[in-house]
């Protein structure tokens, strides 16, 4: 390209000849032209000059052909001649479309025989990957799903329900009427400025797991088998063994003919299947409004295998008795399920019994560690020690 000897721009010539073979060398002129112009692109500022001279509306070639052929033609012919300036017209405007194509083609072929891509193609996909730290799991989050497993592998499912609860859920249809005593025991964080609802709809952290039983038994018949984990809270100031955010593990069966003697095996089982086989469980009475009867369930230490002691050391996790209070159940007060009634909840018809267990007491427990903060500071070199 380089070598071909450079002519003076092509200019258009006014046409005095409109005859067909005139026009036709006129036309071949103007094509040799356009195609040694496109021949020298090689950029695309080039591009664009070249794009401009033949297109440019005011004054580029195709404009002046128009002028100078097409106008300037005498009436009988002026249908030849616009044919022939139409023809050109497309194959002007094929050629700047081909070259840009070109251009692009080349710009990209430059760019795959650059170095970064050439790097690319030696990448050795055999080599290790960089791994990034996924952090361990939270003795927490461990415990409890161990603890669920162990009541899916007895044939329960999961349910779930929401944090912010009413006060209907989480207290009234738990059988703690208004302004019974037994709210008290569960110090209550309430959301601000609900006083202008009814008390049974004003909102607040729920206390407890249990008002997930209500729930699920509005959405699903029995029988039924589920087990309840989540997040708590209550008005408890932090200290070793208190924090205002905890977790629980709540159970729930009922059908036809639920006794105590099922809370208790049940209940046996998972204790050995989570704490090892030689845990033995023992239940002691005990009230809450949702439950009648109603019992805590102690099992025998694991640290002291129940003695008591630790060689000759008292032990302290379970107060030197040998037994760790474990988590609170009893049997469904019917006065619960009169709230599900409508959903086959008929409590001359069935019974059920429930549990409510404490994940991070029990995590605390097994893991012997003394200060449930430490569960909650966010100390990577802490938490990871679980795994
Ligand atoms: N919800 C009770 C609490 O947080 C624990 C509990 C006790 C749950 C007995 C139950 C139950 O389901 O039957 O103190």
């Amino acid at each position: 390209m380089a070598s071909k000897k450079r002519s003076a721009p092509y200019t258009v010539p006014r046409l005095k000849d409109f005859s067909a073979p005139a026009l036709d060398k006129a036309a071949e002129k103007l094509l040799a032209a356009l195609h040694d112009e496109s021949s020298r692109i090689k950029n695309e500022a080039d591009w664009k000059t070249f794009r401009d001279r033949w297109m440019a509306r005011s004054n580029g070639i195709l404009t002046q052909i128009n002028n100078l052929w097409l106008k300037a033609a005498p009436k009988e012919v002026k249908p030849q001649v616009g044919q022939r300036v139409n023809e050109i017209k497309d194959k002007v405007e094929d050629e700047i479309q081909d070259t840009e194509l070109d251009l692009i083609r080349i710009q990209q072929e430059q760019l795959s025989s650059s170095s970064y891509v050439k790097a690319a193609d030696h990448l050795d996909i055999t080599l290790p990957g960089i791994r990034r730290p996924l952090g361990a799991e939270h003795p927490v989050i461990k415990t409890t799903n161990e603890l669920v497993a162990v009541f899916r592998n007895l044939g329960y499912s999961v349910q779930e329900g929401p944090v912010i609860e009413t006060d209907y859920y989480n207290f009234e249809s738990l059988n703690f009427p208004p302004n019974h005593p037994a709210r008290d025991t569960q110090d209550t964080l309430f959301v601000a400025r609900q006083e202008s609802k009814p008390l049974r709809d004003r909102l607040l952290l729920r206390t407890h797991t249990s008002p997930v039983q209500i729930r699920t038994m509005e959405r699903m018949k029995p029988p039924l088998r589920i087990v309840i984990p989540g997040k708590v809270h209550r008005n408890d100031p932090p200290d070793a063994t208190h924090s205002p955010m905890f977790h629980q593990i709540e159970g729930l069966a009922v059908d036809s003919n639920i006794t105590f003697g099922d809370l208790k095996g049940t209940l046996d089982h998972a204790m050995r299947m989570f704490f090892g086989s030689s845990v033995k469980t023992s239940f002691r009475p005990s009230f809450f409004p949702f439950t009648e009867p109603s019992a805590e369930m102690m099992v025998s230490c694991f640290i002291c295998g129940g003695s008591g002691k630790r060689g000759s050391e008292p032990c302290r996790p379970c107060k030197q008795t040998g037994w760790i209070e474990i988590l609170g159940c009893g049997m469904v007060d019917p006065s619960v399920f009169d709230f599900v009634k409508d959903n086959g909840y008929d409590p001359q018809k069935i019974s059920g019994f429930a549990f409510g267990m404490g994940a991070d007491r029990i995590a605390l427990l097994k893991y012997g560690v003394d200060d449930i903060q430490l569960f909650f500071n966010g100390d990577v070199r802490f938490l990871e020690q679980f795994e």
